[in-house]
């Protein structure tokens, strides 16, 4: 029997230009307060939350909840926080973090058995490590290792790019919500949601609107992903 996966919802803001950040990757504030609750309260709303390693790195988040959500999750019988869990092929996931400073919630990392022993020391003392023994690390696979060993039903994907390209390429999103910042960045190395690459995804993926509001001058989206009804480009 085919086992069912989390319901995985990405949240991402992005320039009017289509872009999630500068080119050299360095950390932007682009958005309001209210952009930073619309993310709290979508992680909030979730079982585990997961990042790609570069997002990680750069903007050097602990991935928890404002005291107020922590409360109100625990009112409800969830744990305080998300799972918090980190997607990275090489490994070198330096464990001076802040996000490994922090003990909101248990951290888990999938890899592959090409991080380096010194790396999977320093990490396995404050993470549970899954270690693949291929060479990038299966995103399905991983999702259903979260569904049936930690009884994850939703999942927040907060980015970057490049995972959320991944997931996408392979069927593995199921809404979008996006956030639309009164700015422009220009650069054609400054990544789009779907990342640098210059290649089209394999097929389009089509979106269903299922809410729009604006706040000020930001507009928040929220898309269905369509499965099914694939168009090739
Ligand atoms: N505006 C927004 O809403 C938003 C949201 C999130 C992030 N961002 C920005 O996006 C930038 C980073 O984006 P990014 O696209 O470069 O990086 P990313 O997607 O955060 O991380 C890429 C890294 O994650 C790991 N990874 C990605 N896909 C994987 C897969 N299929 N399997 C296993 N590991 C995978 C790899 O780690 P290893 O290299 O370790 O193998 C890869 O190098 C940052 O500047 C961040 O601020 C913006």
């Amino acid at each position: 029997m085919k086992h069912k996966r989390p319901l995985v919802v990405a949240t991402f803001a992005m320039t009017v230009d289509g872009k999630v950040t500068t080119k050299n990757l360095s950390p932007v504030d682009f958005t309001s307060r209210e952009d930073k609750l619309h993310l709290f309260r979508q992680r909030a709303l979730a079982d585990a939350v997961l990042i790609g390693h570069t997002s990680l790195k750069r903007d050097n988040v602990r991935l928890g909840l404002p005291t107020e959500m922590q409360e109100s999750r625990v009112k409800r019988g969830r744990s305080r926080c998300p799972l918090r869990v980190i997607v990275s092929n090489e490994g070198r996931i330096d464990h001076r973090l802040n996000i490994f400073q922090s003990d909101v919630s248990p951290i888990i990392i999938f890899s592959t058995k090409r991080m380096p022993q010194k790396y999977q020391r320093a990490l396995e003392k404050k993470t549970t490590l899954h270690l693949s023994d291929t060479k990038s690390v299966n995103l399905g696979g991983m999702l259903q290792t979260l569904r049936d060993e930690y009884k994850v039903r939703t999942v927040a994907c907060e980015g970057g790019p490049t995972l959320f390209r991944a997931l996408l390429e392979q069927g593995l999103i199921d809404r979008l919500n996006l956030t639309i910042a009164p700015f422009m960045f220009g650069g054609a190395k400054a990544p789009t949601l779907t990342g640098v690459s210059k290649d089209f995804l394999p097929a389009s993926v089509h979106c269903s609107l299922s809410d729009m509001r604006t706040i000020g001058d930001e507009c928040f989206l929220t898309y269905r992903i369509k499965h099914q009804r694939r168009r090739r480009n």
